[in-house]
């Protein structure tokens, strides 16, 4: 090391030698946060601020979307059939997110006609700003498909085909 104090040449290759490790270590680290630590998805930012709008929210796949995206700072409407259901879900919703705001919209989708829940979508989208919709209701029975009855595919249409559809459109058309 004295060689090196009493030789300005060779403290100045010291010198450079160190800032080039400290810059290549900055790198390393840079990339090692940068593609090798998970920073999740960031929806909210991505295409919020807004309100996120869940049909079949009391349901199982919608529920856990509803959790997911209350804790990614989401607002939200839960879309649902059942209204004791609806207020359940909210309820425990609001014991672990007190943060977010949330309403809940009752729409039969096999029982309402069309123009009904049309009317109470647009009502809602009128009142808060919904930027991302799960559409989630569906009206499956568990049994082989061949083995439905005729009123239960028509269910199924109503509310996996008409109902998701038309959410969709009125959602876009916002
Ligand atoms: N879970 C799976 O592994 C799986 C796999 C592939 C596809 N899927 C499909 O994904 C969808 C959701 O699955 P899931 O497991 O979450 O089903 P789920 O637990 O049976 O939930 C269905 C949701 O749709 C709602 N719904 C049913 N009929 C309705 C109607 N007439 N109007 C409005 N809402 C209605 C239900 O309301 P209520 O709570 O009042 O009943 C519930 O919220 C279904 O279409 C299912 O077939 C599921």
């Amino acid at each position: 090391m004295d060689i090196i104090k009493e030789h300005p040449v060779l403290s100045a290759f010291a010198a450079y030698g160190l800032l080039k490790l400290g810059q290549i270590t900055l790198q390393g680290l840079g990339f090692v946060w940068k593609y090798l630590i998970p920073h999740g998805y960031d929806l909210l930012n991505r295409y919020g601020p807004c309100w996120a709008a869940i049909t079949g929210a009391t349901g199982g796949i919608g529920t856990a979307y509803c959790y997911a995206l209350a804790s990614s700072g989401f607002n939200l409407v839960l879309i649902g059939r059942n209204e004791k259901k609806l207020a359940e879900l909210e309820a425990s919703i609001k014991t672990r997110y007190n943060k977010i705001e949330i309403r809940t919209l009752q729409i039969d989708f096999a029982k309402d006609s069309p123009n009904e829940f049309v009317k109470k979508l647009e009502a809602i989208a009128e009142e808060v700003d919904i930027g991302f919709l799960v559409n989630v209701a569906g009206a499956g029975h568990g049994i082989e498909y061949q083995l439905y009855p005729y009123e239960s595919i028509e269910e199924l249409i109503n509310v996996t085909v008409i109902g998701n559809s038309l959410t969709t459109r009125l959602l876009l058309q916002q």
